[in-house]
């Protein structure tokens, strides 16, 4: 959440490479915008507006006409204060003298507040944001900016990464507690940049070293050096060269990056199961020699987590708990140095997710993770990781990391069950099945029925056993990128209660798979049927019950990996039917780095 850009160096464009890297980082946030560089006068220029980014080409903004070797830049997905320019950042100090942009939340920033306005500080935001860097200021009066950056760093609670330039010096200072932030070095000599996620610099460098929590980096003409924030203590680092691909984060043929993202569903399995069989029977074993294993993720994550319940429950016989990341903590008293965390993100940055890892590490846990972005605090922090592999995944709604986080899971379930070979098997079989279902024709088909319901205000989808999880997801999908109000129940559950909400024509989607459940579903099913439900079946065969019948290849233990794909492109359509951009949906941001 919240994109953070920042370079010094010899280039003297630096306010427009800021725009330039933030575009890339807009996923993290995209209800304002703003850049701050210095000119070659040495004044602090300041350009902010609401809105994308990405649509900010025509405003010509008047701080690209300058020389600049000094830029920070920021895109925000608001948590204090509404979406208003004085919101938006940077935040300048009291004097003007600093600039500063944030990502995270200052939980004491009221007290912080009520402190600087005693000490005359007038704050024109309402944000959190800016007790950060009057705080700054208070200090740097007192003992210089690194100093004074220092100090205020102590004063800070919460998770937070921030980044502050200073008018009279050449140099930028970042600090991070929880929210992700990465150095970018060279190509040039003494060249930096700085950013909330690696794809802000990309284009420049893909040489990078990481800030770690509780850390700071102070970056001049002389250099880069590292301190711990508590201690004061200098910290070495080393750079990292990263392997990126690059065009895989472009759009391509494709009007929106969700639609592309679907359809590389076709190779993304095949990369996710293609995977050194040491690394999946070497978490497999974590998971076996544990007492206890606590799978969890949030949103879409944690809906594959509950699906990785089930899969182990079915293929392996093992009870593994499911938690949210956000509930985790309430757990915490059943974790000994015997138990295994198993955590899946596609960001590998989410904040409930990581918190829930600090819980847990602190207790002795053993942490393994299956993430999309090696680079990611995540991936880091694990004792454990399997990378999915699934290229970089750009619109907000998550598809092809979720499938290929199941596959991973549905993995590790046979190799928990001796039989490895059987699931990859079984994957490599489902991968190919993909392959011909995602065809323009089935596309088209799923997008008549968009077409058919696309004003309809709710719609409810049901699952059972393994596609429980999914109707969840499918209700996530639905709601992030059409805004219908959409609900997923358990089919068993809705005569306790949810049918009520049924009426003339709702639709409905039912998971029917091939599987035991089939008969239970399908009587579900007809249950809403009989109340005037408008039942579209997803499923491998069709059925006299329902009004409208996606065809999905018939996987077995795989059904939840192929039933969720014909949603997505329904959520897709709906969401382009309402005109929608399913790639930013409106309040949401792609990775959600504050709790
Ligand atoms: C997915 O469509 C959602 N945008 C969201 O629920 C997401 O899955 C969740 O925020 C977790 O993100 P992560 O996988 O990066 O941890």
């Amino acid at each position: 959440m919240c994109g953070i850009f920042g370079y010094l160096g010899p280039q003297n464009n630096a306010s427009e490479m800021a725009i330039d890297g933030l575009k890339n980082l807009e996923y993290r946030g995209y209800d304002s915008w703003g850049v701050a560089c210095k000119n070659e006068n040495g004044d602090l220029l300041l350009e902010k507006h609401i809105g994308k980014i990405s649509e900010a080409d025509d405003l010509r903004p008047e701080i690209l006409d300058s020389i600049n070797h000094l830029a920070i830049g920021h895109s925000r997905w608001a948590t204090h204060g509404g979406v208003t320019d004085q919101n938006a950042h940077p935040h300048l100090s009291h004097s003007g003298n600093i600039a500063l942009v944030h990502n995270g939340i200052v939980e004491n920033y009221v007290e912080l507040r009520e402190e600087l306005k005693k000490d005359g500080f007038e704050f024109k935001s309402e944000t959190d944001t800016e007790t950060i860097v009057h705080l700054i200021e208070k200090y740097v009066s007192e003992v210089g900016f690194e100093e004074g950056v220092k100090k205020a760093v102590k004063r800070l609670e919460g998770r937070y990464a921030f980044l502050a330039i200073h008018k009279e010096e050449e140099k930028m200072i970042a600090a991070r507690t929880g929210s992700p932030l990465i150095v970018g070095v060279g190509p040039l000599d003494n060249e930096y940049f700085l950013g909330s996620d690696v794809p802000a610099f990309y284009k420049h460098t893909k040489r990078v070293m990481y800030l770690d929590d509780e850390q700071m980096v102070i970056i001049d003409n002389s250099g880069i050096r590292f301190f711990n924030t508590k201690t004061d203590e200098a910290i070495e680092k080393r750079v990292v060269e990263l392997t990126l691909d690059i065009e895989s984060a472009e759009k391509g043929k494709y009007a929106h990056f969700m639609l592309k993202e679907i359809m590389e569903q076709k190779d993304t399995l095949s990369r996710a199961i293609n995977q050194e069989p040491e690394l999946i029977e070497g978490m497999a074993q974590a998971i076996e020699d544990a007492r206890g294993t606590f799978l969890i993720g949030c949103g879409t994550a944690g809906k594959v987590a509950l699906t990785g319940s089930y899969l182990f429950s079915r293929i392996a016989k093992k009870h593994v708990n499911f938690t949210f990341g956000s509930e985790f903590a309430s757990y915490q008293d059943f974790l000994t140095d015997k138990t295994l965390l198993l955590s899946i993100s596609q960001s590998g940055e989410t904040a409930d997710t990581l918190e829930a890892i600090e819980v847990a590490q602190k207790k002795g846990v053993k942490i393994a993770s299956i993430v999309n972005v090696e680079s990611s605090t995540m991936a880091r922090i694990s004792d454990l990781v399997i990378p999915i592999k699934a290229g970089p995944e750009k619109a907000v709604a998550s598809t092809k990391a979720t499938t290929s986080q199941m596959a991973i899971l549905t993995l590790l379930a046979y190799a928990c069950a001796g039989k490895l070979n059987e699931g990859q098997q079984l994957l490599a079989a489902t991968a190919g099945k993909i392959n011909d279902m995602l065809n323009p024709r089935y596309e088209d088909h799923i997008k008549a029925l968009a077409d058919k319901i696309v004003d309809v205000e709710s719609m409810y989808i049901i699952g059972k056993g393994l596609n429980y999880p999914m109707a969840l997801e499918a209700a996530i999908k639905l709601q992030e990128v059409s805004y219908i109000h959409a609900e997923g129940f358990a089919g068993g559950e809705l005569k306790h209660g949810p049918i009520a909400l049924i009426t003339e024509g709702v639709p409905c989607i039912a998971i029917v798979a091939n599987d035991e459940t089939r008969s239970d579903i399908l009587s579900n099913a007809m249950e809403i049927k009989a109340r005037g439900g408008y039942i579209i079946g997803v499923s491998p065969e069709n059925s006299e019950i329902f009004d409208y019948w996606i065809k999905v290849p018939d996987a077995g233990n795989a059904s939840p990996i192929v039933n969720i794909i014909p949603i997505q492109i329904l959520a897709y359509h709906l969401a382009i039917g309402r005109e929608n951009n399913p790639d930013m949906p409106r309040n949401l941001a792609k990775s959600v780095t504050v709790k």
